[in-house]
């Protein structure tokens, strides 16, 4: 595909401090390009100074919220490439959300070649201090003029990229998470496993609830019954009852997330007994009262491996753990990380290397 690239030509003064925190310092350039049925699809492919949006104030957006977006993360080895990590698994969520949204897909190897030569473009801000990284924006938004509610003909993809370092202030150090009792992030048929915006601006009440009352984010539990676990915020969960991993299986509700899929496979590979499953929260609250949770943790690109220190459900705390990072979540967090950054072998052939443009 042909993508055309303008270099800014006053790019930003990279900050010295690495405490980027995440998403609010971003790059000199971004990517962007156009979509009209009328036009014959895809058009204008080209990379740009980062600069402000314009919009029609009729934009089906602004008003339908059709919106899709993804995360992932470009790394610096300690040798000084850069790479990427399964960015097609990124690219195939994108084009499923694309189909649940009603958005048009884009080929997977203009997607992939559009991420690979945007961070070509912006490798020098590919940040090398240990546990920053720069993270990946991809979204896409339908930008037809018109109030009427139908699928939308004029659409706008845009990749932007930001420094960072830690999702949560806590770090790689446990975190406090709510299970919700009261609001539901997604019911099966909705749009739970498609990553839309939609999605996390109906989930914030309840994670500010949750922040009023000193917890990170809120652990979703199944739409109907309130009955079974789902994912937390911004990540999906995992847990160590007796020395079997569970997670919840992806029923259509939960997002698929990348980095639970690198957990399983590599936790497999490595002989444990994973099982993806409906799990109750009756019975994570029986195994966290008799001794048989061992830890838990969520894992997304933005938040990396997060152990979970405490839980608290109907008011009842429960620590987990003793508040301590457990030994497969750590293990997970330096396989993963060691493999994203080129110190532990990739040997799924999951690393995607990137060419300095
Ligand atoms: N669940 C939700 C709701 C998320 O927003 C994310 C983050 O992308 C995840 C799970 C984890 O997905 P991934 O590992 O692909 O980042
Ligand atoms: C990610 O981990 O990439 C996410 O999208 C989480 C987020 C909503 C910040």
């Amino acid at each position: 595909m042909n993508i055309s690239i303008t270099k800014n030509t006053a790019p930003a003064k990279k900050p010295e401090n690495a405490e980027y925190g995440f998403g609010k310092i971003f790059t000199d350039h971004m990517f962007i390009m156009e979509y009209d049925a009328d036009q014959g699809g895809w058009h204008d492919a080209r990379i740009v100074p980062f600069q402000n949006l314009s919009l029609h104030p009729a934009s089906t957006v602004l008003h339908y919220g059709s919106e899709i977006f993804e995360g992932l993360k470009a790394y610096r080895t300690k040798t000084g490439e850069v790479q990427l990590f399964r960015p097609i698994e990124n690219v195939r969520r994108l084009n499923r959300s694309a189909e649940r949204m009603c958005l048009p897909t884009i080929p997977e190897d203009d997607a992939l070649e559009i991420l690979k030569t945007f961070v070509s473009v912006e490798y020098d801000w590919v940040p090398t201090a240990p546990g920053t990284t720069l993270y990946l924006r991809p979204f896409m938004f339908g930008n037809d003029q018109s109030l009427g509610v139908h699928s939308v003909s004029s659409v706008t993809y845009v990749v932007i990229a930001s420094l960072a370092s830690s999702y949560f202030k806590e770090g790689l150090n446990p975190v406090k998470i709510m299970i919700e009792t009261e609001d539901v992030r997604a019911v099966r048929g909705g749009t739970g496993e498609a990553k839309c915006g939609g999605n996390y601006g109906a989930s914030t009440r309840a994670g500010q609830r949750a922040a009023e009352l000193g917890y990170s984010q809120v652990l979703w539990l199944d739409g109907v019954e309130r009955k079974y676990i789902e994912e937390v915020g911004a990540m999906n969960v995992m847990f160590r009852i007796d020395d079997e991993i569970v997670t919840p299986a992806l029923d259509g509700s939960i997002l698929p997330g990348i980095t639970r899929k690198s957990c399983v496979e590599l936790l497999k590979s490595e002989g444990y007994t994973v099982h993806e499953r409906l799990l109750s929260v009756d019975e994570l609250v029986d195994a966290m009262k008799n001794g048989r949770l061992k830890e838990a943790w969520g894992c997304g690109t933005a938040a990396v491996i997060s152990p979970i220190g405490e839980l608290c459900y109907k008011d009842e705390v429960y620590v987990i753990n003793n508040g301590e990072i457990g030994e497969v979540s750590q293990h997970l967090y330096d396989t993963l990380t060691g493999i994203q950054r080129g110190d532990v072998e990739d040997r799924f052939n999951w690393i995607c290397p990137i060419k300095k443009g």
